[in-house]
């Protein structure tokens, strides 16, 4: 096979996965301090260790040059991040070309009132917005720091400037239980697709914050099953999403079970965390540094090789296990590290 710097070979992994996914996480910082994400007094890194802008763009668009499709920023709060309109401008340029199909970012809304109009003139067309709940006091409970109405403005903004949005909620047990009904109609009422997400073993879940507990998503499922007609959906978007439709509303509400493995057949995502590290699977400590070939060299190269050099070593799957404790299955680092 011949490689040519316009048609290089795509990241193909050794179980024939391709890699079109890529999650980037742009700051570990967030203006919120949701306890089952962040302590009330997390430790931030110093800013030398970042990548900066330029070299997030080298980063992602090194990807996209090897088949990268789909781009999502995340963080933190990729929104808090200094400048960070002119990145997502500057990953334009490969919609237009065509190269990458989707930009999007996963935010916990709090700034979008000032930013939705740029994000969508930048060419980004859907964002997951992250709401446990509706109510303004649970809101400041379990986001700490954050302020329901704000949020709410965010999503209009966004609604207003034309981008999809869809609602992420973690499904916690004695906290937004009752709110299942609400939080669906709700997100039928604006068009939007919701779904939950089963609390991660990760951060400072069961600490004294602690504001509910492990709400399994096949009990999500079957309190919603009493209330609408559930059809499977066969959509898979290569992670761990399952859909189904409300017959009643016609929206598609999706659960992602992060702890089981029965998604890994089909990955086609690695995650690079705001330091640069290349997380291959999200639940393997295993990474590679793209930091250090980033700054060792202005050329792609080195870079270019420490991503193929990684991927020739993506994990067949991962190895989360609720039940078994941290020394197991448990990943020590936030979710503001790696990216959601
Ligand atoms: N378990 C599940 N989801 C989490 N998130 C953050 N921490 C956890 C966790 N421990 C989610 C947020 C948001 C995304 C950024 O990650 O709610 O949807
Ligand atoms: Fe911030 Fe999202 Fe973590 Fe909440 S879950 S602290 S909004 S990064």
């Amino acid at each position: 096979m011949t490689e040519t710097a316009l048609h290089p070979a795509p990241l193909i992994d050794p179980f024939a996965r391709a890699i079109s996914y890529l999650r980037v996480s742009v700051t570990d910082r967030c203006d919120f301090r949701c306890v089952y994400c962040m302590s009330e007094q997390m430790q931030f890194l110093p800013k030398a260790e970042l990548l900066t802008l330029e070299e997030l763009d080298r980063l992602c668009s090194a990807f996209v040059r090897l088949g990268v499709r789909k781009l999502r920023i995340t963080g933190g709060e990729p929104l808090v991040r200094r400048n960070i309109l002119s990145f997502f401008h500057a990953m334009s340029r490969h919609l237009e070309s065509g190269a990458l199909e989707e930009l999007t970012l996963t935010t916990n809304g709090s700034q979008l009132e000032r930013f939705a109009p740029d994000l969508a003139a930048a060419g980004v067309r859907r964002i997951n917005v992250s709401l446990d709940t509706l109510d303004e006091a649970k809101f400041a409970r379990v986001t700490r720091w954050g302020r329901l109405p704000q949020v709410l403005k965010g999503i209009d903004a966004a609604r207003a400037a034309g981008l999809r949005v869809k609602i992420n909620a973690v499904a916690l047990k004695g906290f937004n239980e009752d709110e299942l009904l609400r939080l669906t109609e709700w997100c039928a009422e604006g068009g939007m697709d919701l779904t939950w997400i089963e609390v991660m073993p990760m951060g400072d879940l069961g600490g004294e914050d602690r504001v509910g507990q492990f709400w399994s998503l096949k009990d999500v499922r079957a309190a919603l099953g009493q209330h609408y007609t559930l059809t499977d959906l066969a959509e898979r978007t290569g992670g761990p999403a399952r859909y189904v439709r409300l017959e009643e509303t016609g929206q598609k509400v999706g659960f992602i079970t992060p702890l089981s493995h029965n998604f890994c057949e089909s990955c086609n995502r690695v995650r690079v965390t705001c330091t640069g590290e290349l997380f291959m699977c999200l639940g393997q400590e295993d990474n590679a540094d793209l930091r250090a070939p980033l700054r060792a060299s202005a050329g792609d190269g080195p870079l270019e090789a420490a991503i193929r050099a990684a991927i020739a070593r993506k994990p067949k799957g991962h190895d989360f296990d609720y039940s078994r404790q941290r020394a197991d299955g448990q990943v020590s680092r936030h979710m503001s590290h790696t990216g959601g």
